[in-house]
């Protein structure tokens, strides 16, 4: 079931965060513990319609709730209790980008690099420290974006970005 949000908000967004080198994960988890970064995905997907991948949802330490998700997968057999699956993430992205309600992907990397050219917000924190990982956002460039919103915290800055073709 998707969830009616913002009025005329039409479009695919992400919610990431990456270390200096575009680094996002480690052997299936967060390479970092930041609680205030963790809020801010909390306050930014509560009550939204979220998108992963089956990596990310399989490896989230406890359920999202409050959140209608949908994860990509490529297996026909997989059906979790608290999620809609997909197995077909770029008829999903085709269907949902001109939809009247937002869909923010959230992962993994594979998830992001393939739903890169269809987001036209962001929701990044730009994580200060260099981490080891196994996996990275390739494919985002900053001079794709421009800045709405910035907030420094101690261990990261959170930025809110809209895609340069869109303003
Ligand atoms: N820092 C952050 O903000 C952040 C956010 C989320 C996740 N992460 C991290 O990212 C890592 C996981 O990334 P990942 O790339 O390994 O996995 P992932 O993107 O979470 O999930 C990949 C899954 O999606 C399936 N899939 C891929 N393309 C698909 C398509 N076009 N249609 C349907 N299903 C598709 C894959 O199937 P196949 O394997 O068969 O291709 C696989 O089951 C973890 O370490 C996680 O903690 C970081």
């Amino acid at each position: 079931m998707a969830c009616d949000q913002r009025e005329g908000v039409r479009m695919i967004s992400f919610s990431v965060a990456f270390d200096p080198n575009k680094g996002i994960g480690i052997k299936g988890a967060l390479p970092w513990h930041l609680k205030d970064e963790l809020k801010i995905f909390k306050r930014n997907t509560m009550y939204k319609n979220i998108l992963m991948g089956q990596t990310t949802f399989d490896g989230l330490p406890r359920k999202l709730a409050d959140r209608y998700i949908t994860v990509a997968s490529i297996d026909p057999n997989y059906h979790p209790e608290e999620a809609e699956v997909t197995n077909d993430l770029k008829g999903f992205l085709e269907e949902h980008e001109d939809d009247e309600t937002e869909y923010i992907i959230c992962g993994g990397a594979s998830i992001f690099n393939q739903a890169y050219p269809y987001a036209k917000k962001a929701y990044v924190s730009f994580v200060k420290e260099e981490y080891e990982v196994d996996t990275w956002f390739n494919v985002f460039e900053m001079e794709d974006w421009d800045i709405v919103l910035e907030e420094d915290h101690p261990d990261f800055v959170y930025r809110e970005l809209v895609r340069k073709s869109e303003k």
